[in-house]
C-alpha cells in the first residue's frame, strides 16, 4: 500500500453519519430535520447548502469526549488506509456553535490524536481554522484564542467557508496575529472563485500553502506566481467533482498544475459528504490521472515535505 499524508480535512467534516447518529442518541439530542437523505446519506446540492448541513452535523459534537472520537475514528481511518500522517482542520466557531468552549474541543482532539498514534502509529496535527462568512471579527477572535493557548499539535491557522464572503485583505488582522506568533498559514482560495480571490489571498495573507486552489490554471501568470513563492496546493480532486467545480475528472486540472511544476498535494476535505477518504482520492490520482506508485509517493513525500508540524516531526515520517 502507497503511504500516504492529508494536509487538508475539515474535523467536524470528517464525521460520519454513523458517528453523528451516535453522538446525538449520547448527547440525547434530536437529529436535526433534513440532515440526511432516505438512504442516509447527508443530504445537499449546493456548495452553500452543503455548509449548512455542515453546520448541523457539528452541532452533535458537543463535549470533549465528542471531539476526541471524531478526531480517534478519522485518523483510526486513515491509518488504515495507509495514512501516516494527517493534518486536521477544527473549527472553534463549531465548537462554539455548540456550546463548548475553545480549550475544551481543543483537549477533545488532542486526546484523539494521542490516543490514535499510540493505537495505529499515525501522526495528526490542527490547523485551527476560521470561518470566511462569519467575518473578520470572528476571525480575529479565533486567532486571538489560538495564540493564547499555544500547544505542540497546533501548527496551523487557516480559513474555509464561502470563498465569495468578503475581501481576502479583511482577514489580514486574524492571519498577522497568527502568523506573528509562529503559526503557518493556509487558507482557502481558487474553489468557489476564479484566480483574482488567488490573487487576492496571495497579496494579503501570509500562506505557505492554498486549499483547492484548482482555478489557478485559468490564469498562467498566476500559475508561474505559484511556483516562484513556492505555494503548496492542497487539491481535493474528490471534493470538487462532487461539489460540480468540475463536471468530471478529466475537466479535472490536477494533471496540468502537476506537470506544470506547481507543488501539488491530495486530501479529501469533508470525505463523508463528498463520499470519498483520502485512500479514494490516490485511488482516483492512480485511475484517473495515471499516477504511478513512485509518483503516489512523491505527493505523499511533497506533502510531508510542506506540512506544518515541527521539523523533528517530520524527519521521522519521511
Ligand atoms: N468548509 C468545509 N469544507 C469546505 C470547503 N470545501 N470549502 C470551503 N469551506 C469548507
Ligand atoms: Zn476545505
Amino acid at each position: 500500500m502507497v503511504l500516504k499524508a492529508e494536509l487538508h480535512a475539515h474535523l467536524e467534516g470528517t464525521a460520519s453519519p454513523d458517528l453523528v447518529k451516535r453522538l446525538a442518541q449520547r448527547n440525547s439530542m434530536n437529529l436535526p430535520d433534513g440532515l440526511f437523505d432516505a438512504k442516509g446519506n447527508y443530504r445537499w446540492t449546493t456548495f452553500l447548502e452543503f455548509l449548512k448541513a455542515y453546520d448541523l452535523a457539528s452541532a452533535v459534537i458537543k463535549t470533549p469526549l465528542d471531539y476526541r472520537d471524531v478526531t480517534y475514528e478519522y485518523l483510526k481511518q486513515c491509518a488504515s488506509e495507509g495514512a501516516i500522517y494527517v493534518e486536521v482542520m477544527s473549527s472553534p466557531d463549531h465548537a462554539a456553535m455548540a456550546g463548548m468552549g475553545y480549550q475544551d474541543h481543543l483537549d477533545g482532539i488532542i486526546a484523539g490524536i494521542d490516543d490514535a498514534e499510540r493505537d495505529f502509529g499515525i501522526v495528526g496535527r490542527i490547523i485551527v481554522t476560521c470561518v470566511r462568512h462569519l467575518g473578520p471579527e470572528q476571525a480575529t477572535e479565533v486567532a486571538k484564542q489560538t495564540i493564547a493557548a499555544p500547544h505542540p499539535y497546533i501548527v496551523g491557522f487557516g480559513m474555509g467557508g464561502d470563498e465569495n464572503a468578503h475581501h481576502p485583505s479583511d482577514f489580514s488582522k486574524a492571519f498577522h496575529i497568527a502568523h506573528d506568533a509562529g503559526l503557518a498559514c493556509n487558507v482557502h482560495a481558487g474553489e468557489m472563485a476564479g484566480p483574482d480571490s488567488i490573487i487576492a489571498a496571495l497579496d494579503h495573507l501570509p500562506i505557505k500553502r492554498i486549499g483547492h486552489c484548482v482555478r489557478s490554471i485559468e490564469d498562467p501568470d498566476l500559475v508561474a506566481r505559484l511556483i516562484d513563492e513556492d505555494i503548496t496546493l492542497e487539491i481535493c480532486p474528490g471534493s470538487n467533482i462532487a461539489l460540480g467545480v468540475y463536471p468530471d475528472f478529466n475537466a479535472h486540472p490536477f494533471l496540468k498544475l502537476h506537470d506544470a511544476g506547481c507543488k501539488v498535494t491530495l486530501s479529501s476535505d469533508d470525505p463523508p459528504f463528498f463520499h470519498t477518504s483520502i485512500g479514494n482520492e490516490y485511488a482516483i490520482a492512480s485511475r484517473e490521472f495515471k499516477l504511478n506508485d513512485q509518483e503516489l509517493l512523491d505527493i505523499t513525500k511533497c506533502s510531508l515535505e510542506n506540512a506544518f508540524a515541527d521539523q523533528a516531526t517530520i524527519d521521522k515520517l519521511l
